[in-house]
């Protein structure tokens, strides 16, 4: 059976709250979306959102662009019965997250909570960290809460990575700050308690962001497999690509930022173009 069956049996076979994520409230995850500072408009994707009901609470907030993506058709459904009339106020997404193309910097937040643990493969989980780059905004926030070293093995009967907030920060590499991460003892609905671990980074879109962020080592980018600056430069490529202004040479429109960027530094109006920067280095090796 695949993942896609897996979840629709697992969703079709058993009630919303009697799984053993469940949460009455995702109230860490919902204090973590609120500490973004984002406006009722606001971008928010709860990515593998399941029947979560951290969109009843997202939408009692007050917060009025929420889309919940799922690899689960059932998952869904029983998500918007739920929520009833409320339900078309959402965005909803069938889809498998290692595969979907999101829309492009079109999220504010994005939000997973059991869900990058089950990528037991550095190709799925470069797939992964290739879409956070790609579809949440330049200072956006990040919130990935997956089960910690001391966390089960498995969750639904599948096999799951576990992480230390250093080793979760490491897969997603140079892009991201981490500005907080917190355990949480979640208790099952059967009453076993489950170790999670919640990072909170935001996206950088500066240079200057970049000099100051803690920056993975070799080792852990090895070990991860994936995101490490060369992410974002092929992120550029594509983005640059659609616009037809690949003709230009790397190198010298990245020394054109870098001086535009020097001068406009000293004028004090930096406002700086982190793509052009990055590409320069990366060419340069
Ligand atoms: C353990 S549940 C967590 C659900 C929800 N985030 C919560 O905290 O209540 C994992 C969810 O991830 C979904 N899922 C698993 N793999 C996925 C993938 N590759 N793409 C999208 N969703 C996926 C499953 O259908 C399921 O709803």
């Amino acid at each position: 059976m695949g993942p896609k069956e897996h979840w629709e049996m697992i969703y079709s076979t058993k009630a919303a709250h009697a799984v053993s994520w469940y949460q009455e409230h995702a109230s860490l995850s919902l204090n973590l979306i609120r500490a973004a500072g984002v406006s009722a408009n606001g971008a928010i994707i709860d990515v593998g959102g399941g029947a979560s009901t951290l969109v009843d609470d997202l939408l009692n907030d007050g917060f009025g662009n929420v889309t919940v993506l799922d690899l689960s058709g059932a998952a869904l459904e029983a998500a918007r019965r739920r929520l009833g009339t409320r339900a078309p106020r959402v965005h909803w997404l069938e889809a498998n997250i290692t595969k979907v193309t999101l829309a492009p910097h079109a999220y504010d937040v994005w939000h997973d909570r059991a869900v990058f643990h089950f990528l037991t493969t550095p190709e799925d989980r470069s797939a992964y960290v290739r879409s956070v780059l790609h579809a949440v905004k330049p200072g956006g926030h990040v919130i990935v809460a997956t089960f910690a070293e001391d966390g089960p093995t498995q969750c639904s009967g599948l096999p799951v990575m576990r992480y230390s907030a250093d080793a979760l920060h490491s897969e997603f590499g140079e892009p991201f700050r981490l500005l907080r991460h917190e355990k949480e003892a979640h208790h099952t609905p059967n009453g076993t308690v489950q170790q999670f671990i919640y990072c909170f980074w935001r996206k950088l879109r500066s240079q200057l962001d970049f000099k100051t962020a803690s920056k993975p080592t070799e080792a852990d980018r090895s070990r991860s497999g994936c995101a490490d600056l060369s992410a974002v430069v092929q992120e550029a490529d594509d983005h640059r690509g659609e616009h037809g202004d690949l003709r230009k040479d790397h190198l010298q429109r990245g020394k054109d930022a870098e001086e535009s960027n020097a001068r406009r530094t000293e004028q004090g109006s930096y406002v700086d173009d982190t793509r052009l920067l990055q590409r320069r280095h990366a060419f340069a090796g």
